[in-house]
């Protein structure tokens, strides 16, 4: 970047909820950072923009972008009909889908996920992991995080977390905890897409050039390699 671009450059409000490693989490200093992150400044950096990024509850995250508190958001959110209808959504930049963790202990009694059907399942509170823990057993609680439900399955308030699946295994290669374990078996495919504000279209057209030019020219290939090859 040039010191006239920096200079030249508009900072746009981009709403996530981190606490959704490696996608956007927080490091020992506070700062917000993750797979995400990377994947928004480096679309900046080509399309001329620099990033806040503003830190919120999951569930605020649609509506804070329908009212125009925030241009954008990128946080894991899976492109969806229904969040369809109130936001725009750029190209799909990510498969994921949900898995099921469960206690290890109960390993055998929870082969596949259709065996939790009339289990009490955990999810965090609005996401697509929600709607599959409503649709397995319609008995499920939500918490604001991932990381609060997790700690409600350990302390047996449930029998299963529904979350993304790169999530959780990402979770289990990195938290030295052995007491939990993953149901190998991926329910929905989904795809991530950045959240834009209907009101808008130049943002979003901005936003799918600056995706399409960094996976042509070696950027996203880095970023992804930076979080997911621990
Ligand atoms: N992909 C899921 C959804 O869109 C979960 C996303 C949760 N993201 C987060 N940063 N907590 O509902």
């Amino acid at each position: 970047c040039s010191a006239l671009s920096i200079a030249n450059a508009k900072t746009i409000k981009i709403g996530t909820e981190a606490t959704f490693a490696p996608f956007e989490f927080t490091n020992e200093k506070s700062e917000i950072i993750g797979f995400d992150i990377d994947i928004i400044k480096a679309i900046g950096a080509e399309a001329g923009f620099d990033v806040e990024i503003v830190n919120m509850p999951f569930d605020a995250l649609v509506p804070s972008v329908l009212t125009s508190q925030l241009e954008g958001a990128i946080a894991g959110v899976t492109i969806t009909e229904e969040r369809a209808q109130r936001v725009n959504f750029s190209d799909p930049y990510y498969k994921s889908g949900i898995s099921a963790v469960i206690r290890k202990e109960d390993a055998s009694k929870y082969p596949t996920i259709d065996s939790l059907k009339s289990s009490r399942l955990c999810a965090q509170i609005g996401t697509t992991g929600a709607n599959a823990a409503q649709k397995i057993s319609g008995n499920f609680g939500s918490y604001n995080t991932v990381p609060e439900a997790i700690m409600e399955l350990k302390t047996k308030g449930c029998e299963a977390v529904l979350n993304d699946r790169p999530v959780n295994l990402y979770f289990l290669r990195t938290q030295n905890d052995d007491s939990v374990v993953e149901i190998k078996e991926l329910l929905n495919g989904e795809d991530y897409g950045i959240m834009v504000s209907k009101k808008n279209p130049e943002l979003l057209k901005q936003i799918n050039e600056g995706l399409d030019k960094i996976r042509k020219n070696g950027k996203f290939a880095e970023i992804h390699k930076k979080w997911f090859n621990v």
